[in-house]
């Protein structure tokens, strides 16, 4: 066998894994006294950083790397460089509590003659054969890594999007979740490194050897939707939520939020704007506020900053005009207070906008905690409100809940609103007008009986399962996205 010492890691590999993650990961394979860690490719050691936050000693972690140059972190762990970690892996005795890192992505054709006939032997499990020309060194790493896991440990992995769908990752995609009681699969749309670009997908496995009792595929969009899912505990160890205790039974909607209809501005063209139209009218953002004008608009769980600047970059109509006195000083304001209605000026002489003073204040709901839209067949959902000072048009309806509803309890009732039962009394009270238009006014919503509201887990994991529930919705698997909600109404 050729020493393992003699050839250097390619420079694709050197991408490292975001902090957040490695604390998120870290976390997840569970932080005990006398645990034991692996970190087969150490790189930087942001595993390394992410262990000593969580105050893991030194010697209690062993860290191999490949690549030559020392780091200031290897002094976190037992570090040895200059080894590839598959030839270690065969011939190290010992066995860990916790594995976690994120190992080279190489296609095996890419490897030197040498790492080539090292990453062969590595076996995809016990009595399972070699991989094949065309693998990745990942897929190695996660075979090798895997075979030095100790009875019930732990095993978290950042991995590219080939996991799901590479052929000679078949074999391990079949056999690695069986080895582990719970094994999570965690997709991430966003690219977690700039050259990767096809998103990433994290593993989670609990304990190894222990009969398999879970599996669960978790898709997120953004790196921070993964972080927290990641850090959403296994159903097992949640602690009962005291609402478990005294659930809120069988309340009506109106009993735990007020629905009103979005800002009437009686001419729409005139006060709804897009981000082009405002440039090119030159109007001071001060003289706009924040809106959301449409049902495509909450399309998802939690309304962001980030959400509505996608909008407005997407030139939507999410902005409403609506000067303050100060504003009105301004020139472009002042001219687009005074145009004629055929040239694009308001027309004043329509109800609500004669009814009210100043004319150009449209009034506004109270700031909403959520937005619903009553015109959508697979509806109604709920957007959660986190951005200060946004509102909407009357083509939504806008939300505050009572103050019952505390923000762990706002998203049980998102949840609630997509169980089986909900969703019954949601057909029965749906109005269909002719020409296809299907609607839910205020009313029908206020009527709506959700079923108790307890369940065990905690908001950060309530809201990955809404986001879930609702990219199940987004993709029209409707079924799904009950299944998970009513999952969640009687855990
Ligand atoms: C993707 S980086 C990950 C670094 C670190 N685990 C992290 O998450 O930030 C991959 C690392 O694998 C190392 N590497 C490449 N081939 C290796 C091998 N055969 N054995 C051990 N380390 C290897 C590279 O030197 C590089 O530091």
């Amino acid at each position: 066998m050729v020493s393992p010492a003699t050839y250097t890691s390619p420079r694709s590999c050197r991408v490292y894994t975001p902090r957040g993650l490695a604390d998120a990961l870290v976390t997840a394979c569970g932080v005990k006294r006398e645990a034991t860690w692996l970190e087969p490719s150490v790189g930087e050691g942001v595993f390394l950083e992410a262990l000593k936050a969580q105050g893991v000693p030194r010697e209690h972690i062993t860290a191999v790397d490949l690549a030559k140059e020392e780091h200031h972190n290897d002094e976190l762990a037992v570090t040895a460089r200059g080894v590839d970690f598959l030839h270690w892996s065969g011939l190290e005795p010992r066995r860990f509590d916790r594995v976690v890192g994120n190992p080279p992505y190489v296609p095996f054709d890419e490897l030197s003659a040498p790492a080539l006939a090292v990453a062969r032997t590595v076996a995809v499990g016990p009595e399972r054969g070699s991989f094949g020309g065309r693998a990745n060194l990942w897929a190695a790493f996660v075979a090798a890594s895997v075979s030095k896991l100790a009875h019930g440990g732990s095993f978290g992995f950042v991995l590219p999007a080939a996991w799901d769908y590479a052929d000679y990752a078949a074999p391990l995609r079949l056999w690695l979740p069986k080895q582990f009681r719970e094994f999570r699969v965690l997709r991430c749309r966003e690219p977690l490194f700039e050259s990767v670009e096809e998103g990433a997908v994290v593993l989670l496995g609990l304990g190894y050897g222990q009969s398999h009792t879970s599996m669960r595929r978790i898709e997120t969009g953004s790196l921070d939707d993964m972080i927290a899912a990641v850090r959403c505990p296994p159903a097992a160890e949640v602690q009962p939520h005291p609402a478990v205790i005294r659930p809120m039974e069988g309340l009506c909607l109106s009993e735990l939020m007020e629905i009103r209809i979005g800002a009437v501005t009686g001419d729409t063209n005139y006060f709804v704007l897009s981000e082009l139209t405002r440039k090119s009218l030159a109007l001071p953002e001060s003289a706009l506020m924040p809106v959301l004008s449409k049902a495509a608009h909450v399309r998802i769980p939690f309304v962001t900053r980030k959400h509505w600047s996608r909008l407005r970059a997407a030139n939507e109509r999410i902005w409403l005009f609506r000067p303050r006195e100060a504003d009105v000083l301004d020139g472009a304001v002042a001219r687009y207070l005074r145009l004629e209605p055929r040239k694009g000026g308001c027309h004043r002489n329509r109800g609500k906008v004669k009814g009210r003073t100043p004319w150009f204040q449209t009034l506004l709901p109270p700031a909403p905690h959520g937005f619903i839209s009553g015109m959508t067949s697979a509806g109604p959902w709920l957007a959660l409100n986190q951005m200060r000072g946004l509102s909407a048009t009357n083509t939504l309806y806008t939300v505050r809940f009572k103050p019952r509803a505390n923000p762990r309890m706002r998203v049980l009732i998102a949840l609630a609103l997509l169980t089986t039962t909900v969703r019954r009394q949601v057909a029965e009270v749906i109005r269909r007008y002719p020409g296809g238009l299907v609607k839910l006014e205020p009313g029908d919503l206020n009527q709506l009986r959700l079923p108790p509201l307890a369940s065990r887990l905690p908001r950060s994991c309530l809201e990955v399962r809404y986001t879930e529930a609702l990219r199940m919705i987004q993709m029209g698997r409707e079924t799904d996205a009950q299944a998970i909600a009513d999952s969640i109404l009687s855990l």
